[in-house]
């Protein structure tokens, strides 16, 4: 079958032959330090190239001048000491048979001013971008001529890099914000027809091609059908994409539907979970119809079958899989391998891209060696020494991660497990509909687990007797924690935690009041659910906003929902306590502002706090053990092996990880574990 397989099947793009169909479009991962691709850079690159990938197109958005300011970490395409970096970068990927291009852009407005060298932001016209709020100033002649250039001297800087191209981003930045009738207002030769809203366009292609020549590949990352009553309609953008070729300037579209001025409307273009698969593909596959032209295109395929489905029908010729890779980056090694079934899946959860725009940098909810390649394997090697027992208790994404490493090292693993199915917390969020791929997190390491022969005990409430017993050599803690709702002054026996929501042990009451002092996904998602059962709703939470912890993307479907349903929300507030009054409860809501309380009635009361550790087998194993379950951090950090002996007496090594030590997230909790297992 793999020989056959269609995402497998070489293809030349120009002069450059690719491996196979299957690439990652531009993403800026925030890993750059001071605009350049450093190590960090170049090793998340070449991992994706060592696994197969046939294209990698690195940057998101490099940006070619000093008054487009990064927005997320972006490279700095304008400055000549990117070129030696990148070139190794390339060396390196091509020496593990992928092609490397980049995307180069000028965010226009879609960036702000108060970043870098502090310059005005510009645009075609003065309409502010919602999403990075800066006014910007209308682009004189001057800055235009002085743009066009800078495109050029960049994409040289690329070529001289040993590159294999470049991408020009067209949607949402200067280039399609002077292509669209809602970000071009102009009445010169810039504005108005279709001629004059692409004369920036060919003024930048003919400067490239003239500093390139005509053998370098160029394509667009270009919009091609804005779905936005204001923006450019999809007539517009399939004539802009007949032009485009008609050029002959370009050798590749690559293809993206809707507009990104707000984080809903990117949620259209870059669908998170719980939305459509592949909404897009159709389109691209009609613009390649249009065009016969060489179209490349990615959003939410992120499962082999679709991709395979969109090249066995022609309706594009590379198919991207951005985030997919970022969860795993060997696919096309494990298809080509028979291995498909091997892949970690992208469960949507864009921790990854949310993270950037809180100026963070993009790391995978379930893969901690992304990103982290200098230190963190993706493939783990074998253990030199004896075969350990390891005994892991708890089978959540810590326990279960901790398990699958440790089976790889070649240690005999024994996985306890109270409940009667794995998953913890991540089986709990996995039950709202909406977020249900997140048990992929869970199935993908029972799957490793079944393979590497753990011993998975269900249904047993692990004691310490019970561990004893199996004379184990490493013993690792993963149990968790419980909702804590003690945060509640007076009345905290009358309140319902988000879990007793979301595992269905309470029903939503008529008339709820959900404080969330978190501001993480459980207490949205019981308030997701509340909403959905058709509860009277009021958030209360003592943040500036809702939830700051989901980020953008993930905020879109949880604030549709509460304005669908008219979900009041309080911020700047907290509850105080709670009292009974007759059958009903009376919330009293301060803040930290104002000492004015106010009383709210309602029928239930819901209260997220995070949890509190499940330690006692912890506690109770402590002192049997050599090390007293204490960590060597600088040894965790630097991956060397633990050596902590504090207890002559010990006989064997405890270690504490995931929410079993503190509240946090699915990621910090399988960090906990690959850190420290890769080492056993
Ligand atoms: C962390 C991150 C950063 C991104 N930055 C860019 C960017 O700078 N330019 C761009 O064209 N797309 C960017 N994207 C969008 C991706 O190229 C891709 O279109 C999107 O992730 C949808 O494809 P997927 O479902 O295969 O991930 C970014 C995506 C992620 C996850
Ligand atoms: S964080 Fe989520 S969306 Fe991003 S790569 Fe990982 S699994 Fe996929």
């Amino acid at each position: 079958m793999t020989a056959r397989d269609p995402l497998l099947q070489p293809y030349t793009l120009k002069h450059l032959r690719l491996r196979n169909r299957i690439m990652s479009t531009a993403h800026e991962p925030s890993y750059s330090e001071d605009g350049m691709p450093t190590d960090r850079y170049r090793l998340y690159h070449v991992e994706k190239a060592k696994g197969g990938i046939a294209l990698t197109m690195t940057a998101g958005s490099a940006i070619v001048a000093e008054d487009s300011p990064p927005a997320f970490g972006n490279l700095h395409a304008y400055k000549d000491e990117i070129v030696p970096w990148l070139g190794r970068l390339a060396d390196e990927c091509h020496g593990h048979g992928a092609a490397v291009m980049i995307q180069l852009t000028h965010l226009g407005r879609r960036t702000n001013w108060n970043k870098a060298d502090w310059l005005p932001v510009l645009a075609p016209s003065p309409v502010r971008e919602p999403a990075h709020r800066a006014f910007p100033k209308e682009a004189e002649d001057w800055d235009i001529v002085r743009i066009v250039k800078a495109y050029a001297a960049a994409a040289e800087r690329m070529k001289a890099a040993g590159l294999d191209g470049i991408e020009l981003e067209a949607y949402g930045h200067l280039m399609d914000q002077f292509w669209s009738p809602a970000t071009n207002k102009r009445e010169d030769e810039y504005g108005g027809s279709l001629d004059n809203r692409l004369r920036f366009t060919f003024m930048v292609l003919d400067a490239i091609r003239a500093a390139v020549g005509p053998r370098f590949i160029v394509g667009l990352r270009l919009v091609a059908d804005e779905d936005w009553d204001k923006g450019l309609s999809r007539e517009e953008g399939l004539e802009i994409a007949r032009r485009l070729v008609a050029t002959g300037q370009v050798d590749f579209l690559n293809v993206i539907r809707g507009h990104i001025e707000t984080d809903a409307a990117l949620s259209k273009v870059i669908p998170i979970q719980g939305m459509r698969s592949a909404p897009h593909l159709d389109f691209a596959g009609e613009v390649r119809a249009a065009t016969k032209f060489p179209v490349f295109h990615a959003a939410r395929i992120s499962d082999v079958a679709t991709a395979r489905h969109a090249i066995a029908e022609g309706k594009l010729d590379m198919v991207g899989m951005t985030r997919a890779h970022i969860a795993d980056p060997h696919i096309a090694a494990k298809v080509a391998a028979g291995r498909e079934h091997d892949i970690r899946p992208c469960v949507g959860a864009t921790y990854c891209l949310d993270r950037i725009y809180e100026g963070g940098e993009a790391l995978c909810i379930h893969n901690a060696a992304t990103g982290r390649e200098a230190t963190m394997p993706h493939v783990i090697a074998r253990a030199d020494g004896p075969a350990r027992k390891v005994v892991v208790v708890g089978a959540g994404p810590a326990g279960l991660e901790a398990a699958r490493v440790a089976g790889e090292r070649g240690h005999a693993v024994v996985l306890f497990e109270a409940a009667s199915e794995p998953g913890g917390q991540v089986r709990l969020a996995a039950r709202g509909p909406r977020r249900r791929e997140l048990i992929g997190i869970a199935d993908w390491r029972v799957a490793q687990c079944e393979r590497l022969g753990v011993a998975m005990r269900f249904n047993t409430l692990a004691e310490a007797a019970d561990v004893l017993a199996l004379d184990p050599d490493v013993v690792i803690v993963a149990t968790g924690g419980l909702p804590d709702p003690s945060l509640v002054g007076e009345g905290a026996d009358l309140v319902v935690t988000s879990w007793d929501i979301l595992s269905g042990d309470a029903k939503p009451g008529a008339d709820v009041l959900l404080f969330d002092d978190n501001g993480a996904h459980p207490g949205m998602q019981a308030a997701e659910l509340i909403a959905e059962a058709g509860s009277r709703l009021e958030i209360v939470t003592p943040e500036r906003f809702f939830a700051p912890e989901i980020g953008g993307l993930n905020h879109v479907p949880y604030a549709r929902l509460f304005q669908e349903r008219g979900v009041r929300i309080t911020i700047n507030s907290r509850l105080a306590s709670v009292r009974r009054d007759g059958n009903r409860l009376v919330a009293v809501v301060g803040s930290d502002y104002a000492p004015a309380t106010h009383e709210r009635e309602v029928d239930q009361v819901v209260v997220e706090h995070g949890t509190m550790p499940l330690d006692g087998l912890y506690f109770d194993l402590k002192e049997l053990s050599f090390n007293r379950g204490e960590v060597d951090h600088r040894a965790l950090i630097a991956g060397r092996p633990q050596a902590v002996r504090t207890n002559p007496d010990g006989r064997f090594q405890l270690f504490r990880i995931g929410d079993a030590v503190a509240s946090r997230n699915v990621h910090a909790a399988i960090y906990d574990a690959l850190r420290l297992v890769k080492d056993l």
